[in-house]
């Protein structure tokens, strides 16, 4: 290791809608959902990630939580900026570091525009970056699930986050053709929480929608290994008493069907002008899930019923994307897909 080398620090980001990961030295060093919480007085930050995300939704008239980012893209610069610089200060524990030269690979949606891009180049600038590289999250993911993306052989990802769904074809290094839908994670949350107030009169925050939605959320209105009704606390829209309610898998199949069909329509689309060369590979290799959608319970099966395809859910979807851009940092001269 050359002395320049030494003075380098690398970090991997995937900067996300609903999580901020990085890598530092081939390991996860940093895992907490991307949440910045203010002071709205001073201006100051409190908080960033897991105990910002504890304060939102229970915030007085002083404090205010921001999620910097929307639909995958950032949306509060600010925000963003005291987030990944929050972030990055988490590596080593807080203690504090010395970069004379930080150089980041960070991931991007595929279907961001320039100005998009040029947000997340900035922030990542602006929070100490020396050199910024990016790179297109279904490759990103592709190289994370351990797929050789240098090969002549097509691979079909969908990347199904809180923002963003991404589905992409992928060959010789290169998205071949995608699809990147607005429609994800976030989607399903709000999807519940009107569900359940025009259904069963009761109001519910983003942070309970999200636990239903894990507890027991499905894509399917019927699977073989259901989860067992859940208990749900809100508040009354006609007494405006806190109420307790139980909700079941197939009540929420119901509600998340929109959503889920507009996925499957993003596939459909994808699969239909993928060229005839690869439509043939994918039909071998199948599809794989990345991201924390992939999670859903019966989603690999609906999406096998629609497109006869294999599905296979990544090992730990949530850092597919992460590994990947980890692994991509460590090979910046030889991934010709990194954009500086
Ligand atoms: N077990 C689960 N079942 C269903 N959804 C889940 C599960 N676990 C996490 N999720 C959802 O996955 C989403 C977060 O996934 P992920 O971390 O991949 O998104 P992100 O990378 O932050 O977002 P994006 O890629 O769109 O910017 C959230 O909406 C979260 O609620
Ligand atoms: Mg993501």
């Amino acid at each position: 290791m050359g002395l320049f080398n030494w003075f380098t620090q690398e970090v991997a980001i995937d900067l996300g809608t609903a999580n901020t990961l990085i890598i530092h030295n081939d390991k996860v060093v940093v895992d907490e959902p991307s949440i910045v919480a203010f002071d709205r007085t001073t201006n100051k930050v409190i908080a960033i990630g897991r105990q910002a995300m504890q304060m939102e939704g229970k915030t007085h008239a002083n404090i205010h939580t921001v999620r910097p980012l929307k639909d995958g893209v950032i949306a509060d610069f600010n925000a963003a900026e005291h987030m990944i610089r929050g972030m990055i200060k988490k590596i080593n524990n807080g203690k504090g570091w010395f970069f004379p030269s930080l150089r980041m690979v960070i991931c991007i949606p595929s279907g961001i525009t320039e100005v998009e891009k040029r947000a997340v180049r900035d922030s990542a600038e602006i929070a100490g970056a020396k050199e910024v590289y990016l790179i297109h999250e279904p490759m990103a993911a592709a190289v994370g699930i351990g797929i050789d993306v240098d090969e002549p052989m097509g691979n079909m990802i969908i990347d199904i986050g809180g923002g963003t769904t991404e589905i992409a074809v992928i060959a010789l290094s290169g998205i071949v053709c995608d699809q990147s839908i607005r429609v994800a994670g976030d989607n399903f949350d709000s999807d519940i929480i009107n569900y359940i107030r025009r259904q069963h009169n009761i109001m519910i925050g983003e942070r309970t929608a999200e636990k239903i939605k894990i507890e027991v959320g499905s894509a399917l209105p019927e699977l073989q290994d259901p989860p067992e009704d859940f208990a749900v606390q809100g508040r009354d829209l006609m007494t405006g008493v806190p109420k307790q309610i139980t909700v079941s898998y197939t009540e929420i199949a119901h509600c998340l069907d929109k959503s889920i069909s507009k996925i499957e329509e993003g596939i459909l689309k994808a699969l239909e002008i993928t060229p005839p060369e690869l439509s043939a590979d994918i039909y071998q290799t199948g599809i794989y899930l990345t991201g924390g959608g992939a999670l859903l319970r019966g989603l690999d099966k609906r999406i096998h019923a629609k497109t006869k395809l294999p599905v296979h859910i990544a090992e730990d979807p949530l850092r597919a994307v992460v590994r990947g851009t980890g692994i991509s940092l460590k090979n910046i001269g030889k991934f010709k897909f990194l954009m500086q």
